[in-house]
């Protein structure tokens, strides 16, 4: 029987711990399956992509899009009209795309007009907010997908809702959890990077904030950056910022009184938010897991911080990932000061945090399950 051709593509930063582990579990069947990468270069930067290549030992890509930058309309229509291309010649039998970036839309609708079959890893989440652009990207790719992977009961339930036929519905657990349990491993063995290895000595917390919703308007942006300022007497904050974020940073009239640090994180003062660059996917993680608090609005870092148990503050007023909140360490908190102030004191004095469990099939292992429907499809 000649080997199926199954093309994953990653395009943004949160796309690769989704993707790697199912790249690694594929390569172990060379005689059944042809594993193509298509990265679309929705991001670029060697700190936004490269860097997690070296970290989640991926493959490199088959083939690079180079889509880069620009508006929704573009970057989409780019990437389906260069993706198109990249599919006619290659003719894969399964597209694998994961979460809900612009590639990720753009690559599902692209292959399901070519009659190519479309997993969707990290399936049916929804945060009933149409005004956040990942929301659009999520019910559409999951619209025309034929294999739904998903990594929480609410995403079996929003699919059921939608009436997507049972069998096309696969609850398989969390992939991003795969590479956190790989690679927690990896720092166990090796150690973390010099840079960030003295924080992990001391009390800290760790934010990081990039939603639109957030940064692109000067007056919100100004509240978070009062938020962190305000955290930052309970222990140093460490602000690990996103290229959107550091941007609209600079168009602030407001005197910042932050510290930027570029090398090694010694001497951290409490009543100091100290700036990062974006890091790379084992020193965040390093960092994350020793974190007394994490400040957020990633969708990932909700999961991830359930996952080790670490006490996460979700600022934003909705969340796709219900389950970190009903059973993980999440509390949604919006951009209301207060209610962060007393969440922090109950986490740094009050010893009263949530008590989280790990989410079912949330075990290191959903990869496999992945592979297993792969293996089982017949074409
Ligand atoms: C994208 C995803 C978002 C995800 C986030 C993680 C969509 C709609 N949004 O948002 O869901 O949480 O990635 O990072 O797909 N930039 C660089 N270098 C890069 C990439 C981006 O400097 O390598 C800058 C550019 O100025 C760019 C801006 O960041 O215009 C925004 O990048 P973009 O890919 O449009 O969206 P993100 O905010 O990264």
């Amino acid at each position: 029987m000649p080997r199926k051709r199954i093309m994953s593509v990653v395009g943004a930063r949160p796309n690769f711990m989704k993707v790697a582990p199912v790249l690694l579990e594929l390569a172990k069947y060379p005689g059944e399956f042809d594993s193509i990468l298509v990265h679309t270069g929705q991001h670029y930067d060697e700190a936004m992509s490269d860097v997690f290549f070296r970290d989640l030992g991926m493959k490199k890509p088959d083939f690079n899009l180079n889509v880069g930058s620009g508006s929704h309309a573009y970057q989409t229509g780019e990437v389906m009209k260069r993706f198109e291309e990249v599919c006619t010649a290659q003719r894969p039998d399964i597209v694998l795309v994961a979460g809900d970036v612009n590639s990720t839309v753009a690559c599902s609708l692209t292959a399901a007009k070519l009659l190519i079959r479309v997993g969707h890893i990290e399936s049916g989440l929804r945060s009933f907010d149409r005004t956040m652009p990942e929301e659009i990207n999520r019910i559409v790719t999951d619209r025309i997908s034929d294999f739904l992977f998903t990594t929480e009961a609410s995403g079996n339930c929003n699919l059921q809702d939608e009436g997507v036929p049972e069998e096309k519905i696969h609850f398989v657990g969390n992939t991003m959890i795969d590479s956190l349990v790989r690679c927690s491993e990896v720092i166990a063995r090796t150690g973390p990077g010099c840079r960030v290895v003295a924080a992990g000595n001391r009390v800290f917390s760790l934010a990081t904030m990039h939603r639109p919703s957030n940064v692109d308007d000067p007056i919100q942006l100004t509240k978070v950056l009062d938020i962190l300022k305000s955290a930052s007497r309970y222990a140093p904050v460490l602000f690990v910022t996103h290229p959107r974020t550091r941007e609209r940073m600079k168009t602030l009239t407001t005197e910042l009184e932050f510290v930027e640090v570029e090398g090694n994180l010694e001497d951290l003062k409490d009543g100091v938010v100290y700036l990062l660059p974006p890091l790379s996917y084992l020193d965040f993680l390093y960092l994350m897991a020793r974190a007394t608090a994490v400040l957020t609005d990633s969708g990932g870092i909700q999961e991830e911080t359930t996952f080790l148990g670490v006490p996460c503050l979700t600022l934003r007023e909705n969340t796709e990932r219900p389950i970190t909140v009903e059973i993980g360490s999440n509390e949604i908190v919006g951009l209301d000061k207060k209610r962060i102030l007393t969440a922090l004191e109950r986490i740094f004095h009050g010893n009263n945090w949530k008590n989280p469990k790990v989410p079912p099939l949330w075990d290191g292992k959903a990869a496999e399950r992945i592979v297993e429907v792969l293996s089982a499809f017949r074409r």
